[in-house]
């Protein structure tokens, strides 16, 4: 077979190098790809979310299978034009897709199928989420702009001015553009977070091991949000009562509840979960692979992933044993300093040549190849991921192969998997 990935970055890069691993696939394209993914695809420039430009890209290098990798072109349909031009493909349709591009679809399925998650309210002017929250007055509130935001539609106010800050920025300002037409005003939930991919054909849902992602810029989970800055797979808050508890009131759920709306999801569905102290609540759905999630889930996978995508496509999922290894899997992002704002690029990188212990790999985020040298392209540079026996073993691993890379003003969060580390003490 022959296998296009659509996308460029760490997430694309783990898909791709499970992808090699079957031997149903001789060969793989990506766009656009990034310079690392470039020793593994063949990569062409056409952006990730050029529609017409995939589906003719497809056409042209004949592809047996397309694999839709970010939210954007799913939201906005590239499932649809590919399935239409005749291809087989991975991941929802844009019907499906909304379950990600619109929180306030998602939490009106919620709500309408009694799915656990956030009490909220949906507003369309700032003014009246600001009377709203002076109103209601506790503090820390959660507010979340409606659309797709890269990552970045959510903030979580302390103080009335804050939160009159964020509304405008977002509704009045549209610095997220049409996704901040709408908010969803939520309940502040605590406790710990989990994430949990799951294969589903909208027949039945198999959950793949589950992770904890970092989002904070710094150690500590200080500084802004960002798209994660590393990842540890399994999460030791996702005990196996939990998981139960999840499959009961969760994941089944909403694959039946999508189906009902006459919008079935196939692909991979992102659960991002807080276990409360009322059980697990949905903190938000995304349509598609997590990044980094993906990174410390793939390399788990024994079951040869060009099985499940067709038996996702052809909607024979129940009959497929996926199975894992019940090694840990850790991933440290490697950003370049001044990520999440702004950042140099170009900038050379050395010591990813010298050969990584056993276990190590090293995915590709933001990288590119420039006269013949490997350099920084993006926020997000590397994803440095080792297995392990142990999350602890496998930390050690990620951590040592970090020390050898080097490009200048680079940054990584010191304390990835710390929280694990705690709570598997406790
Ligand atoms: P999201 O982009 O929806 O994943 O939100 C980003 C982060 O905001 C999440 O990973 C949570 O840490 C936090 N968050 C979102 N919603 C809530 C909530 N209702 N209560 C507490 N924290 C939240
Ligand atoms: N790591 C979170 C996400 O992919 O949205």
């Amino acid at each position: 077979m022959k296998v296009l990935v659509v996308g460029g970055g760490g997430r694309e890069h783990a898909l791709i190098r499970k992808i090699k691993e079957s031997p149903k696939v001789n060969e793989i394209a990506c766009c656009p790809g990034n310079g690392g993914i470039s020793y593994d695809a063949t990569c062409y420039p056409v952006s990730a979310t050029d529609i017409d430009g995939v589906v003719n890209l497809a056409k042209e290098i004949k592809a047996d299978f397309v694999v839709v990798a970010p939210d954007d072109p799913l939201v906005a349909g590239m499932v649809d034009a590919l399935n239409d031009a005749g291809f087989a493909t991975f991941g929802p349709k844009a019907n499906a897709a909304i379950i990600e591009g619109s929180k306030v679809f998602s939490k009106d399925l919620m709500l309408k199928y009694n799915i656990p998650t956030a009490e909220y309210k949906v507003f369309d002017n700032a003014e009246d989420v600001i009377d709203y929250i002076r109103e209601k007055n506790e503090f820390p509130t959660v507010i979340k702009a409606d659309g797709l935001a890269l990552g970045k539609g959510v903030i979580i106010p302390e103080s009335l001015e804050e939160a009159e800050a964020g509304v405008r920025e977002i509704m009045e300002d549209k610095i997220f553009g049409e996704s901040g037409n709408h908010v969803v005003v939520e309940e502040f939930l605590t406790g710990p977070e989990v994430s949990v991919l799951a294969f589903t054909d909208g027949k039945c849902v198999k959950p793949m091991v589950s992770s904890m992602d970092h989002k904070r810029a710094l150690d500590g989970d200080k500084g802004l949000n960002t798209g994660g800055m590393g990842t540890v797979s399994p999460n030791p808050y996702y005990t196996d009562e939990i998981a139960k508890e999840c499959m009961d009131t969760i994941f089944m759920p909403t694959i039946e509840a999508m189906n009902k709306e006459g919008r079935t999801f196939k692909g991979c569905l992102y659960f991002g979960l807080m276990i409360t102290k009322k059980g697990p609540k949905v903190i938000e759905y995304n349509c598609r692979f997590g990044d980094p999630e993906t990174q410390v889930v793939l390399p788990r996978l024994k079951t040869d992933i060009m099985e499940i995508f067709e038996a996702i496509n052809n909607e024979t999922l129940s009959d497929l044993d996926i199975e894992w290894s019940d090694d840990a899997c850790t991933c440290v992002v490697m950003a370049s300093g001044g990520y999440p704002k702004s950042y140099p690029k170009g900038l050379e990188i050395t010591g990813l040549t010298n050969g990584q212990a056993d276990g190590v790999i090293v995915y590709h985020a933001g990288t590119a190849i420039e006269d013949n040298k490997l350099v920084t392209s993006g926020g997000r540079v590397l994803g440095v991921t080792a297995l392990g026996n142990t999350i602890e073993d496998a930390l050690k691993k990620s951590y040592e192969a970090v020390d050898k890379i080097n490009f200048q003003n680079k940054h990584y969060r010191k304390d990835i998997g710390q929280k694990a580390l705690n709570a598997l003490k406790k």
